[in-house]
């Protein structure tokens, strides 16, 4: 049995509820990337990785792809989280994104709508993501989206990827 560790990097919340729900359910290791020792990952067969979208770009990708390349005996499992509603399509894009071919792959990829959260949000990313949503909207013609708070997270996400983690764990 593969021992298990679910790492996360959230700016609002929303990954790091995504990531205890999961170590709550798979009864694992919880550790935030921030301030984590990448020596600590000798521990563990399996990790999950989860964070928020920024961009386009899963935060904190870049470190997590140079351990994953450094690990290849390990198996790796990444999400990420966003506002965009979770189409086939839109998980397709992100993995393309973060994951080019030739590159690093983890052994599966999940996207998980979450939210957005004003109050928690720095003031160079409200300010980033106004400027977004002002692009957006221009090019489709549209109004503004509302700048209010909402949470879409829902733990019933999680099921593939605990189903996926549970049966990797117990492969050699
Ligand atoms: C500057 C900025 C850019 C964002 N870009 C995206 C994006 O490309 N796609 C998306 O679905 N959500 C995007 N979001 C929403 C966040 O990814 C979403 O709130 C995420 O769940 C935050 O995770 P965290 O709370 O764990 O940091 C963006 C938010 C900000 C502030």
């Amino acid at each position: 049995m593969k021992k298990v560790l679910v790492l996360y990097k959230s700016k609002t919340g929303f990954s790091k509820h995504y990531a205890q729900w999961i170590a709550e359910d798979l009864q694992c290791d919880l550790a935030n990337l921030d301030g984590f020792d990448k020596d600590s990952l000798n521990d563990y067969g399996l990790i999950v990785y989860g964070a928020g979208l920024f961009a386009g770009h899963i935060r904190g990708i870049a470190r997590i792809k140079r351990w994953m390349k450094d690990s290849p005996g390990k198996t790796w499992v990444v999400f990420a989280t966003g506002t965009t509603p979770a189409k086939e399509s839109y998980q397709e894009l992100i993995f393309k994104t973060n994951f080019p071919t030739g590159e690093v792959r983890p052994a599966h990829f999940y996207y998980f709508l979450a939210g957005i959260n004003y109050e928690k949000m720095g003031v160079f990313d409200r300010l980033l993501l106004r400027f977004f949503s002002l692009m957006d909207s221009r090019k489709r013609n549209t109004s503004r989206a509302r700048q209010t708070s909402i949470d879409l997270t829902n733990r019933d996400y999680l099921e593939d990827l605990l189903r996926y983690v549970r049966l990797k764990a117990r492969q050699k």
